[in-house]
């Protein structure tokens, strides 16, 4: 069964009861085939197959794989709008052979992802103890407001489990985002490295693009490490927040008066979006939107960089258009560039090592993963003689958790800092301050603007001796190396069995 065809059927969402009760009674015939907007009980899909919402077709389920990774996760994504995925059941959870693996529905309502060995990698949760009859049957639906729902057949307002429910990184126009007391579930959105994605089971028409990405400069991370980044609903409260590793909040919509987020009233005054409403209920709390023109597509996300942003897409735009951002500077998203590291807004790549340092993971530092930060190349000795010194920095923004010490001029100040081994960089600034351990945010500002301060980061001294030492040896092994090659060469030349000694000489 072609299923790419299949999901251009226009059936309406209520006349799919019918269908489906139709369907049952045919379902023996083709077990392993689903409808076209959903999978029905028992039924599955594997490889290629999707599924897609009806009845206008505007998003499809299926097995998609990030980038050019062998890992393959069940996605939602908009069927006409290239490579924007915006929900992931299995994230933490990859299969490796999507034709070996199937996404099943079960008569329980249960729907599970197995793997190429048929064990049970992700499933959904009972989310809603409906009172179902043994004999009703249970529905896997796609909807056009991109919700992948699971019901009873026969009682669609009977909702099992949503996706809406289990958001990952897009909140779309009808989607909730807070807090579900039923199933004490946070509906936050997490940041993952996927976000950015192409595809290979998609339509030819993505095909051109799917070439051009590997030309553009945004990389896909192959790995789905957990976000570091999120958006929560504050608890007991009605601002939502964006949080660094669930604890440290570095931006805020301000409380919802019932009308407008204080911070940010001009999320309701745009013309895209209207009846941003909040719920709080026995069910649990939330916030979420409607779009206002169904033509055009708008989205929240939470950016791989850890800003939220607002983005629409309609035939005009051609292209996911951001018209919303924030924080809208990148260097103000706490702990972007990790440990030891300056943001430089005005630059590219954003985040550079402090001098004396070097990527913790090289690999990842260009792509998304910059928030890993920087380690020592070499270890401070903190010895009390004072192989240690200072490297000026000028017009920074200080990094936060400063201590004051009672140093009353530079001097006393580098002395104290000196003579503590904790201590990683000072400042003077008509008072002593200090920071200990790892040290986040230091934002790099242009010396125009005129309100950046000097900083002093404790770093090794420098090794001069080593360094010519280093030279030296460079160059006599430059040297060594010609002389092998030419009496390699040489020899190769005159006793003609250059293949033995050749691989000798490796
Ligand atoms: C789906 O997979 C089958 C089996 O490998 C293949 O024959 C078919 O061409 C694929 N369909 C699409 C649209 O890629
Ligand atoms: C639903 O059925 C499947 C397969 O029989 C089983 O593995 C799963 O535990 C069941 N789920 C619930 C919630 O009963
Ligand atoms: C259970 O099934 C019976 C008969 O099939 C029906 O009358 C009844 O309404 C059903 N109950 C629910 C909760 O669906
Ligand atoms: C459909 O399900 C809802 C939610 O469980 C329930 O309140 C309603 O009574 C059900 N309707 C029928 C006809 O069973
Ligand atoms: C993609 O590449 C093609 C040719 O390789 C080019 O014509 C087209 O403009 C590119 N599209 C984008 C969005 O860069
Ligand atoms: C939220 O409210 C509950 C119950 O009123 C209370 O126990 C809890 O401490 C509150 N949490 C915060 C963070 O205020
Ligand atoms: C995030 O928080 C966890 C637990 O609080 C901690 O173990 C981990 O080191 C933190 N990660 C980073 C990058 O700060
Ligand atoms: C806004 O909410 C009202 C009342 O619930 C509803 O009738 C209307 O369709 C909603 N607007 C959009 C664009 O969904
Ligand atoms: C400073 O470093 C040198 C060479 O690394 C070492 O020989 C010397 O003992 C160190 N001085 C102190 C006071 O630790």
């Amino acid at each position: 069964m072609d299923m790419m065809n299949s999901g251009r059927n226009k059936i309406s969402y209520k006349s799919l009861v019918v269908v489906l009760v139709f369907c049952c009674t045919l379902k023996a015939a083709d077990i392993s085939a689903a409808s076209s907007n959903m999978i029905s009980q028992g039924q599955s899909i594997s490889g290629n197959q999707t599924i897609t919402s009806s009845p206008r077709g505007i998003f499809e389920l299926g097995f998609f794989t990030p980038g050019n990774s062998n890992n393959y996760y069940i996605g939602i994504w908009y069927k006409n709008v290239q490579e924007t995925v915006v929900w992931v059941a299995n994230r933490n959870h990859p299969v490796s052979d999507p034709f070996l693996s199937s996404l099943q529905l079960f008569p329980n309502g249960t729907l599970a992802l197995f793997d190429q060995s048929k064990s049970a990698i992700w499933s959904t949760t009972r989310d809603l103890s409906i009172a179902s009859n043994s004999t009703s049957q249970v529905a896997a639906i796609l909807l056009d407001s991109g919700n992948f729902v699971i019901t009873d057949a026969l009682n669609s307002s009977a909702v099992i489990w949503q996706s809406f429910d289990h958001p990952t990184d897009t909140w779309l126009p009808g989607g909730k985002l807070g807090y579900n007391k039923l199933t004490n579930e946070k509906l936050t959105l997490y940041w993952k490295s996927w976000t950015r994605l192409s595809f290979i089971f998609l339509e030819k028409n993505t095909k051109q693009s799917l070439k051009n990405n590997t030309l553009t400069p945004w990389r896909s991370s192959q790995n789905p490490a957990p976000g570091i980044f999120s958006l929560d609903l504050e608890q007991n409260g009605t601002s939502l927040l964006l949080m660094y590793n669930g604890t440290r909040m570095y931006w805020t919509t301000g409380p919802w008066t019932g009308k407008i987020f204080t911070k940010v009233p001009e999320i309701q005054l745009n013309y895209l979006i209207t009846n941003i409403s909040y719920v709080s209920n026995e069910l649990g709390s939330y916030f979420s939107y409607d779009a206002v023109y169904p033509d055009i597509f708008v989205k929240y996300m939470l950016d791989i960089s850890g800003q939220l942003r607002a983005s629409k897409w309609g035939r005009d735009f051609h292209q996911w258009t951001s018209f919303w951002l924030r924080p809208s500077e990148q260097c103000d998203v706490y702990g972007f560039c990790g440990a030891f590291s300056i943001c430089n807004q005005q630059q590219v790549p954003l985040c550079v090592c402090l001098e004396g340092f070097e990527p913790r993971s090289p690999k990842d530092w260009d792509s998304a993963d910059s928030w890993e930060g920087c380690v020592r190349k070499t270890p401070l000795e903190c010895t009390s003689g004072g192989n240690e010194t200072f490297v000026v920095i000028p017009d920074l923004s200080f990094p936060e958790n400063s201590e004051t010490l009672a140093g009353k001029n530079i001097d006393e100040c580098r002395l104290a800092c000196l003579s503590d081994c904790s201590c990683t960089a000072f400042a003077y600034d008509s008072r002593c301050l200090v920071w200990k351990g790892d040290l986040f945010n230091v934002k790099q500002l242009t010396s125009d603007e005129n309100v950046g301060k000097e900083w002093h980061l404790r770093v090794p001294k420098a090794k001069k001796e080593n360094k010519t030492l280093w030279i030296v040896t460079g160059v006599l092994g430059g040297l060594l190396g010609i002389l092998l090659v030419i009496v390699v060469i040489a020899k190769n030349k005159c006793s003609g069995s250059g293949e033995r000694i050749y691989l000798h000489f490796y």
